[in-house]
C-alpha cells in the first residue's frame, strides 16, 4: 500500500492546474448508458472513481478507450444489466447507472450499496422515485433488482431530501421515459447542472436546469445522438489547493478553476482574511495579516459543501480565535478530527460541531486517511506540521485528486509517494 511523507512548515509558490470532476464526469459516464453514437469525453480526471466506474462499463459490454485525461464510449453493444457487488462495494456513486440502465432496457440490478465512513447513506430516495416512475423494485440478496418492462413513466417526483446522485439518476432515467417527470426540491449543484445541460444540448429538452425545480422532457425510449463534451473543473480539488495557500499563508494561484463554483467557499476565505483574485478561470489566495476564526454551516449548494469541510477544519486550526463547524449533510463526517488532535489540534466534537481552538502548533505525526476528503485534511495539516507527517491509506486520496503529491512538488512542497 503506498502512502504519502511530507515536510512541514514549507514554502509554497506558483500556479496549480484544475483537474475536471470527478461528481460531474461519473453521472456523465453512466449519461453514455443512454447513447446511440460513441461519445468523447475531455478533461478527464485521472483518478480511481473514474477507472472503476469504466471497469463497470467494460465489465456490462460497453467499449471503453481511455487516454490519461479523455475517454470515448461505445455502449451500442452493452449487454449486461448487473453490476455487481465486487464494483459498487468500492464505489458507492456506481447506483448512478441504475437509472440509465432500467430507462434504456427496462430492467437492471445494482448491488446495494451499504454503510460507508461517513454514515449510512440510503439509497432510498432514488428507488422510491424510479417506483413513482412504474418501476418495480425489489431487494433481494443484497442487489436491488429493478423492472419496468414497458419503459418509465414520467411523473412528479418531490425528493424529501436534496440528493445530488439522486437528481442525476432520475434526470436519466427520465430523458428516456414515456412523458414529462418534474423534479421538484432538485440538486443545484454544477455537476447536475453540467449532466442537464448535456442532455439537454443533445435533444433532451429540460426546464429549471440550475433551479430545483427540474423538468425533463422524456423521449419515450430512444437512445440519445449525444453531443461530444468536457468536464467542468473540480470545484473541490480547486478549494482544497487554495487551502493549501491559505494554510501556509502564502499566495497561490490556482488555473483551469471555474470560480462561479465557489462563491461559498470563497466567501470563508475572505471572512477569515486572505485576499482572493480572480479571473474567469484563475482563483489566486492572498496571504491573511492575520487568519481569523470562522463560523460555516455545509450545505447543499449554493452554500458551503459538505465536501470542503475537512480541508476548512484543518485550516482553523491556524486561526487566531475560536472557529465553529457544523455538519449538516452526513453524520459521521469528523473521523478527520480525531487524526488532526494527534498532531495537536485543539478540537471539540459535540454531536454534528466541531469547536476548534486556534492557533494550534501542528506537529508531524503518522497519521491515517478515513475518506477521501478527511485525506486532504491530513496533508493539509502536515504542510503547516513541524517536522514529517505521513500519511496512509491514501488510497482514500487516489480516488479523487489526480497526481496530488505532482501538483503540490510543482508549487516547491516536499512530498513524496512511498510504499509501507
Ligand atoms: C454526492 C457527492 C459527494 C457529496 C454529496 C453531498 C458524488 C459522486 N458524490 O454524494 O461527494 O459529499 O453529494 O454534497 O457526486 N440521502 C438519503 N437517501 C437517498 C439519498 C441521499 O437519505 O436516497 C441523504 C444522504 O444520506 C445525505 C444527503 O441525503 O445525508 C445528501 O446525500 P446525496 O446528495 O445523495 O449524496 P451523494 O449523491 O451520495
Amino acid at each position: 500500500m503506498d502512502y504519502l511523507q511530507l515536510q512541514g512548515s514549507q514554502s509554497i509558490s506558483g500556479e496549480i492546474k484544475i483537474s475536471g470532476a470527478k461528481n460531474a464526469a461519473l453521472p456523465l459516464i453512466a449519461m453514455s448508458i443512454l447513447a446511440k453514437n460513441n461519445i468523447q469525453i475531455s478533461n478527464l480526471p485521472n483518478v480511481a472513481d473514474i477507472n472503476t466506474l469504466l471497469t463497470l462499463l467494460s465489465n456490462l459490454g460497453a467499449k471503453c478507450n481511455k487516454e490519461t485525461n479523455s475517454v470515448e464510449i461505445d455502449t451500442s453493444k452493452l449487454s449486461q444489466t448487473k453490476a455487481t457487488y465486487d464494483i459498487v462495494k468500492t464505489m458507492r456513486a456506481s447506483i448512478l447507472v441504475l437509472g440509465p440502465i432500467l430507462a434504456r432496457f427496462g430492467h437492471c440490478e445494482v448491488s446495494l450499496p451499504g454503510g460507508c465512513a461517513i454514515g449510512q447513506r440510503p439509497v432510498d430516495l432514488h428507488l422510491k422515485a424510479l417506483e413513482q416512475m412504474g418501476a418495480t423494485i425489489d431487494i433481494k440478496s443484497g442487489y436491488i433488482e429493478a423492472r419496468a418492462p414497458q419503459g418509465l413513466k414520467g411523473c412528479e417526483i418531490i425528493f424529501d431530501k436534496i440528493t445530488v446522485t439522486g437528481t442525476a439518476n432520475i434526470v436519466m432515467a427520465a430523458a428516456l421515459a414515456h412523458g414529462k417527470t418534474t423534479i421538484t426540491n432538485a440538486a443545484r449543484e454544477p455537476e447536475v447542472v453540467q449532466l442537464c445541460e448535456i442532455l439537454d444540448k443533445s435533444g433532451i429538452k429540460i426546464d429549471g436546469i440550475g433551479t430545483a425545480i427540474i423538468t425533463v422532457h422524456g423521449n419515450g425510449g430512444k437512445l440519445i445522438d449525444m453531443i461530444d463534451f468536457s468536464v467542468i473543473p473540480d470545484r473541490i480539488e480547486a478549494g482544497t489547493y487554495l487551502c493549501a495557500g491559505a494554510i501556509l499563508n502564502q499566495e497561490l494561484t490556482i488555473t483551469n478553476a471555474e470560480p462561479k463554483h465557489l462563491g461559498a467557499v470563497l466567501s470563508k476565505f475572505e471572512e477569515m482574511g486572505f485576499g482572493i483574485e480572480h479571473t474567469d478561470t484563475t482563483i489566486s489566495i492572498l496571504p491573511a495579516e492575520k487568519i481569523k476564526p470562522v463560523k460555516i454551516i455545509t450545505q447543499e449548494y449554493p452554500a458551503f459543501p459538505t465536501d470542503m469541510q475537512a480541508q476548512f477544519l484543518a485550516l482553523a486550526t491556524q486561526a487566531d480565535g475560536v472557529s465553529i463547524i457544523e455538519e449538516r449533510l452526513f453524520e459521521n463526517r469528523f473521523m478527520h478530527v480525531s487524526e488532526l488532535q494527534r498532531m495537536g489540534a485543539d478540537i471539540t466534537l459535540n454531536g454534528h460541531i466541531a469547536t476548534i481552538s486556534g492557533k494550534s502548533e501542528l506537529s508531524g505525526a503518522d497519521v491515517m486517511a478515513t475518506d477521501l476528503r478527511a485525506s486532504s485534511a491530513l496533508i493539509l495539516a502536515g504542510l503547516v506540521a513541524d517536522g514529517i507527517t505521513n500519511v496512509h491509506r491514501i488510497y482514500h486520496l487516489d480516488r479523487g485528486y489526480e497526481s496530488l503529491e505532482t501538483k503540490l512538488q510543482n508549487v516547491g512542497i516536499n512530498i513524496k509517494r512511498l510504499k509501507e
